[in-house]
This record gives C-alpha cells, structure tokens and sequence, in this order.
C-alpha cells in the first residue's frame, strides 16, 4: 500500500476516486464546492434529490463526467460541522474507507483530510487516515479456503493537502502506517487459533519482525532456561501441557546504551482452558485471545522498529499454553516464583498473574526507566469498565498519567483503578508469601496487588486489556489495542 500527499486544486487531481467531504448542514466544504462547481451543481443536485445526505458515514460513488479529472467521486457524509472531532472524523474516515475497499478501483485521492477537525492538527487527520485505512482493509484469511476475493484492490492512497502542510502530512502518514501495520500484526496473532498460535509461533513472529531491523535483537528462553532461573511461577503454569513454553526477550535499540529502556511486557497465554480449575465451556474459544498482551508487545516492536524510533525498549513475552492433565498444577500447591517469594496457587485459572511474576522479576536486570504490562487478566475488568477503556493501575502517578492521556489523544482510552496497601491483605495466605486469588472483590484490583509484589521499586503499570483487546459476537476478533495508547507514549517522547 502506498500512501502519499496530493497537492494541487481538488478539480485537477487525476486519480480513479475523490473522496469528498459533505456536512449534514451548510455550505459546501471547499473541495466539494470546487467540484460541484466545475460540474455545474452535480453534488448540490444529489443532495437535493436526497441520494446522498450529509449523515456520518453516508457514502455515494458517482461519475462526474469530463470537467473534472478525477474518474469518479466518493461523497461521504460527515455530519454536523460543528461536532467534528476526532471520533467523528475516525467513523467518517473508516465509512470511507469501507466504501472504497468494496469498490474494484486501484487508487484514491481523499479530500476530507483538507477539513479541520477538532483536536486534530494535519499532522494528526493523516496519521488516523493511514491508521484507520490499514485497520478497515485488515481481513482475516489465514484458516479460510475462500477469502481472496474479499482482499481490497486499492494499492494507492492520497492526501489532498496544501502544499506549505506536505511536510507534516507526510509525518502523520508514516507514524498512521506503521501504527496500523503494527495493529495489524497483532490482530492476526490474536485471531489464529490456539493450535497454529502456540509459544513456539509467537516466537517465530518475534523472530519474522527482528528480521525487518537490524536495531532488534530476540532471545529466546526456553523451559530448561526458566528452571535455572527459577521461574517456578511461570512453569506451574505450563506443567499441563504438552507444547513447551518460551520466555521472548526482544531487544531494541535505537539510542545511546546509557539511555534506559522502556520496558513492555505482554502476557502470552496462547489458551487459557483455566488449568484443573477448569472454566466452564462457552466462549471458552475466547480463550484463544488470552495472547493479546504478547501480541501488543509484537505489534509496538514492529511498529517501533519501522519508523525507526530514538529510543531503547526491551520487550519481555512469557508465553504458554494452560492445560488440565495429570502433570497440571493443582489448586493448593505451593510455588516459588523467581523473585523467591512463595505462591499458594488456589486457583489455576489465575494464570496469568503468575507467568506475568516471573517475567517482571526477569525484567528488572535490563534496568527499565518504567514497566508497562498488557495481560488479558480479569474478567473483573469487563465488568468494571466494559469494552471501551481498558484497566490502568501502576505504582507511579506521574507515569499512570502520562499514559491516561496518550490513550486519550490517541482514542484508546484506559480508567485508572486504585492500589491501597489495604488490597493487599485480600492476597494473605497461610502456607504461602501470597496467594494468586484474592476473593470475590475488587478482582482487578488484586490481580495487579499481585503484580505489583514483584516490579520491586521501578516505576510500573499495568493494563488490563481484557476487555479491549478483542470484540466478542458477530464482530468476533481482535482489535490490536492498546497498541495506539502505548505508541502515542512512545512518540510523544514521555518516554
Ligand atoms: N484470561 C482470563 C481473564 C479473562 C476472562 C479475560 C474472560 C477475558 C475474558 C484470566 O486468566 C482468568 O481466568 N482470570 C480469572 C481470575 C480469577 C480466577 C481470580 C477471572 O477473571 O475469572
Ligand atoms: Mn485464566
Ligand atoms: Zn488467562
């Protein structure tokens, strides 16, 4: 796909389609103004006789005939002037574009961009076009005979934009495409399923996105390794099943040695059946998801390795399957994590805390500025907060901070949840330093109480993704968040 900026009158850009913008109410928008114009009223009829009208996401393809250069146009309602801000844009931009995928044309021209939009400089339209271009012509194949004809046919995409704004168009636009792509790599991880997207691949796509920079470096540690390093968290976890687990270790580096990195974990529960304390069967399939953490690690390693960013990030994957069988941990026993703290695991369905121990004591010998995990960890978290925000707890108000407003301006919200001491105590066990469950209460509070026992005193946070990461129901499949939320952190230079 290749994505470019168009400078030049909208009545003279030659191209297969023009996107052109249209209001629910007032004047036209200068573009569509110029077209209807040179085709004596075409637009300003259409919308007269009611074949197109000004609401978000209406669309209308038409030929404009030879007073114009472009082939066609693609009218796209955007509302209410006044109301367009960032989400509208988004959902204007992604009707667009949805239209435009079905069509068989090769190339388009959007004019939309030129518009403003409430909090979003040029810099910013672009950025979401390209994002949400990659987003709306993701579709998933891998495991489908008959998909091929559903692959969108357009290799081109331009920006109209004057030309003193090429510049930061041309910004936006990188920093959109490799968010997307980055969004994208881990959509697919997500949506294979649990019997092709085991550990071992999700190694072989850390290895697949090392190969694109010579600044990423991956490591990978295996069963044998984890024992030596006393990771009896994270192999209580594996013990069921038969595919061996891995510890990825991404490296990279894009500033000076001294500089320290930011650390990103990402839970890699390739299935989580829930263990000996088996979850019961519907939407058990889900379960396949529980990866989605890794899977954001992989995408934000891809992402941030293809625009080249002038930082340094260690990523830190522990990824394994969790499996009844004879070998299984059972609830009661007694693990020691890396860390040497005990763990009375009452239930094994609380997996992911466990794995996540080890791999945040792993961690800390890179000397992080700040850790940031992503776990799909608690079903608590979608009944707090739903499908929309996901869960935000850390140890730091200033880096808590920082994130809540990058998911902000990068419309991948998270909500705060509190950390006092006094959630601690739910985790007391009797044979044990801690147990993995904390009762009925406060579910994602406790989980990430756990977390925070073994991030020592770096500055951390946790992101419980569970209810963000993917859609359930007809729209069944993985939405590649917190991705923008955590690249916004990085580009802003919080980092
Ligand atoms: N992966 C699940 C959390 C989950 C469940 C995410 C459903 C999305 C949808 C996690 O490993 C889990 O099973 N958590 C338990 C914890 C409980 C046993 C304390 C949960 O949330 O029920
Ligand atoms: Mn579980
Ligand atoms: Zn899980």
């Amino acid at each position: 796909m290749r994505f470019d900026v168009k400078t030049g009158a909208a009545t003279k850009l030659k191209t297969v389609c023009l996107i052109l913008p249209i209001y629910s109410s007032g004047p036209l928008p200068a573009a569509t103004r110029a077209v209807d114009a040179a085709t004596g009223g075409l637009v300003t009829d259409l919308i007269d006789c009611g074949d197109i009208s000004g609401k978000v996401g209406s669309t209308l393809l038409v030929r404009p005939g030879k007073s114009v250069a472009s082939e066609r146009i693609l009218l796209v309602g955007c509302g209410e002037k006044a109301g367009f801000d960032r989400k509208q844009y988004r959902k204007v931009m992604r009707a667009a574009f949805t239209a435009l995928s079905k069509t068989k044309h090769k190339s388009a021209i959007s004019c939309i961009h030129l518009e403003a939009v409430k909090g979003a400089d040029v810099s910013r339209r672009a950025r979401i076009a390209a994002e949400v271009w990659q987003h709306a012509t993701y579709r998933y194949t891998t495991t489908k005979a008959s998909a091929a004809e559903t692959a969108p046919k357009i290799k081109s995409l331009g920006l109209a934009a004057t030309a003193g704004k090429a510049a930061d168009v041309r910004k936006g636009l990188k920093q959109g495409r490799a968010i997307g792509a980055g969004m994208n790599v881990s959509r697919e991880l997500g949506n294979l399923p649990a019997n092709i997207c085991t550990p071992s691949h999700l190694v072989s796509a850390a290895r697949g996105i090392a190969k694109s920079s010579p600044d990423l470096r991956v490591e990978i540690l295996s069963e044998a390794n984890m024992e030596k390093l006393g990771m009896g968290a994270l192999l209580s976890v594996t013990a069921g099943t038969q595919e061996p687990a891995k510890l990825i270790v991404m490296q990279y580096s894009g500033a000076a040695k001294s500089k320290a990195p930011v650390a990103l974990v990402g839970k890699g529960v390739t299935f989580d059946s829930g263990g000996i304390s088996l979850k019961p069967g519907a939407a058990m399939d889900e379960m396949k998801f529980d990866m989605c953490g890794a899977a954001t690690v992989l995408g934000c390693m891809h992402a941030i390795a293809s625009l080249g960013l002038k930082i340094n990030v260690v990523g830190v994957i522990p990824a394994c399957e969790n499996l009844p069988s004879s070998n299984a941990t059972k609830p009661g026993d007694v693990v020691t994590s890396m860390s040497g703290k005990t763990i009375e695991v009452l239930n094994t369905d609380a997996e992911g805390r466990l794995i996540l121990s080890d791999a945040l004591t792993y961690v800390q010998k890179f000397k992080p500025r700040v850790i940031i995990d992503m776990a799909t960890l608690t079903g608590a978290c979608i009944v707090a907060l739903g499908k929309h925000r996901s869960g935000l707890l850390s140890n730091s108000d200033k880096l808590a901070n920082a994130l809540l407003k990058a998911g902000d301006h990068a419309d991948d919200p998270a909500w705060r949840l509190p950390l006092d001491a006094e959630y601690r105590e739910l985790l007391k066990s009797n044979f044990a330093d801690l147990a993995n469950i904390g009762g009925r209460e406060a579910g994602t509070i406790t989980a990430a109480c756990f977390l925070s026992e073994f991030v020592g005193d770096c500055d951390w946070a946790h992101l419980d993704i569970a209810g963000t990461a993917w859609w359930s129901g007809s729209r069944k499949g993985s939405t590649g968040r917190p991705i923008p939320l955590l690249m916004e952190y990085l580009l802003t230079g919080s980092a």
